[in-house]
């Protein structure tokens, strides 16, 4: 082998070989920022709390509600349960897997005397979200509890039914009816 032709062929595995290390770096970055992990909380900064998602290990616990902004701010926040959430390798990029509450005047059959002015259907509709789109946190209570509360605060609701958001079935289809909660009302 002559000596241009070795240093030609020296070259050029070197260049290939700094190609390959490249490409292995670029391939090992591209992974690292799609491998996103499972977070048990995280903390909303702008309103200084901490979320939890639902816990299944030893029964079934509701994960944290939340409200969320709605596109059109003319619009009530929107309300979910966390049921996982998860983030990028450095736990930023939060998103949350939620299961939206629906208020009555969102379900198929429109809201109806019997509703309470607080009462949320949990539908089975879920979603993901990022976790930016939190606005605060909230309660949703069962009915009995919702009752009991000596205070109603605007973060305070209650939900009774389960909600088909594609047919618009209620889960108990019956309940008994309760005409007027606003005197629950702070
Ligand atoms: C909603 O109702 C449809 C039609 O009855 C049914 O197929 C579906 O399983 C229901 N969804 C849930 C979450 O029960």
């Amino acid at each position: 082998m002559s000596f241009s032709l070795l240093r030609q062929s020296l070259s050029l595995s070197l260049n290939l070989s700094v190609h390959a290390l490249l490409v292995l770096f670029l391939q090992s970055m591209a992974k690292a920022r799609a491998t996103r992990r499972s977070l048990d909380s995280f903390t909303v900064k702008s309103i200084n709390k901490i979320i939890r998602e639902i816990l299944t290990l030893t029964c079934p616990v509701a994960g944290d509600c939340v409200l969320m902004r709605p596109s059109d701010s003319s619009k009530p926040s929107y309300v979910a349960r966390v049921e996982t959430i998860e983030g990028d390798s450095r736990g930023a990029n939060v998103r949350v897997h939620v299961r939206w509450y629906y208020r009555p005047e969102e379900s198929i059959g429109g809201r109806r005397q019997f509703h309470g002015s607080k009462e949320l259907f949990l539908s089975d509709h879920y979603d993901v979200q990022s976790a930016d789109t939190i606005e605060g946190k909230c309660t949703v209570h069962t009915f009995k509890g919702y009752t009991k509360l000596d205070a109603v605060g605007n973060d305070d609701f209650f939900c009774r039914f389960e909600y088909n958001s594609s047919t618009g079935a209620f889960n108990p289809d019956r309940v008994a009816v309760y005409v007027d909660f606003d005197f629950l009302k702070v």
